[in-house]
């Protein structure tokens, strides 16, 4: 049987942490997120980060629009946010319909105030191997949750099933800087199974049932991003659960395994971005 990688108890111990910390703050972090539309999974998503900043005196404010709002008007509300001091963390939720053009809008935040390190300058510094100014979100939380279970990727095989901005490539990025070896597969990767089988660490960001346990080796250890709901309402991940978690080293669990490590990192993140403004002000 695997180990569980807890992300739940492990979010709550980092989160108990920050609060300790923002507690001590005379004036509390703040971040703002923007939402455009009804998408259902990002009004569940935005309301989660809302309300856990809120638990932890972090100020959050929702800035909602419509579907048709046009990309003047966020870009517009961008800038004041930008030039908004008590503002620290500026956060626009993806996706964004389709009218707009997804990278100016990212772009026109302050590469100081990116939460989600999207913006080109923050990109690049990831590129390149220099600090950005804070790690994306759910490939840090995933770092973070290796790390507490004491798993090293030196010299280690990385397979990552998946090649999005906000997953798949950045997730590549950073565990080439952990000195891991580095694959990314995705919709169009021939042999999948014969390289998932060679992977010390496989981390799925697909959102479609994939993985089985007949690809990978007994010592794996598996990472599902994926968080969908199936046919039958169950909230389920890219892994089959049931049959891998009984054969492989460590595992995530769908829920409470990499979900609850992305809004952790995305607290860890705004307090970041605040305590940088505020030495700087100094
Ligand atoms: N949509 C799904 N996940 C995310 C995320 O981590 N950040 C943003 N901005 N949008 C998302």
């Amino acid at each position: 049987m695997a180990v569980i990688l807890d992300g739940k108890s492990l979010r709550n111990k980092l989160l108990e942490n920050l609060k300790k910390e923002i507690d001590e703050f005379e004036v509390k972090p703040s971040l703002a997120v923007i939402l455009v539309g009804e998408d259902p999974a990002s009004k569940i998503y935005v309301n989660n980060k809302r309300k856990t900043a809120e638990s932890l005196g972090i100020v959050s404010t929702v800035i909602t629009y419509p579907q048709d709002v046009s990309e003047d008007v966020l870009l517009a509300k961008i800038n004041e946010l930008n030039r908004d001091s008590s503002v620290n963390a500026i956060l626009v939720q993806l996706p964004l319909p389709k009218h707009i053009n997804k990278q100016n809008v990212i772009d026109a935040i302050s590469p100081e105030k990116d939460v989600d390190c999207f913006t080109l300058e923050n990109c690049g510094r990831l590129f390149t191997g220099l600090e950005p100014a804070v790690y994306p979100c759910t490939p840090q939380g995933i770092l973070f949750l290796l790390d507490e279970y004491n798993i090293d990727l030196d010299g280690k095989h990385v397979v990552v099933v998946g090649r999005s901005n906000l997953v798949g490539k950045p997730m590549a990025l950073m565990t080439l800087k952990r000195n891991a070896t580095v694959t990314i597969c995705h919709s169009h990767t021939k042999n999948l199974k014969d390289i998932t089988k060679t992977a010390d660490v496989l981390i799925s960001a697909v959102g479609e049932v994939l993985i089985e346990d007949d690809m990978m080796k007994d010592e794996c250890v598996v990472i599902d991003v994926g968080i969908f709901k199936d046919d039958s309402g169950k909230v389920r991940g890219d892994v089959n659960f049931d049959a891998v978690s009984k054969k492989v080293s460590y595992i995530t669990p769908v829920p409470g395994g990499v979900g609850p490590m992305t809004i952790a990192s995305l607290m860890l993140n705004t307090v970041k971005l605040y305590k940088k403004q505020n030495k700087r002000s100094l």
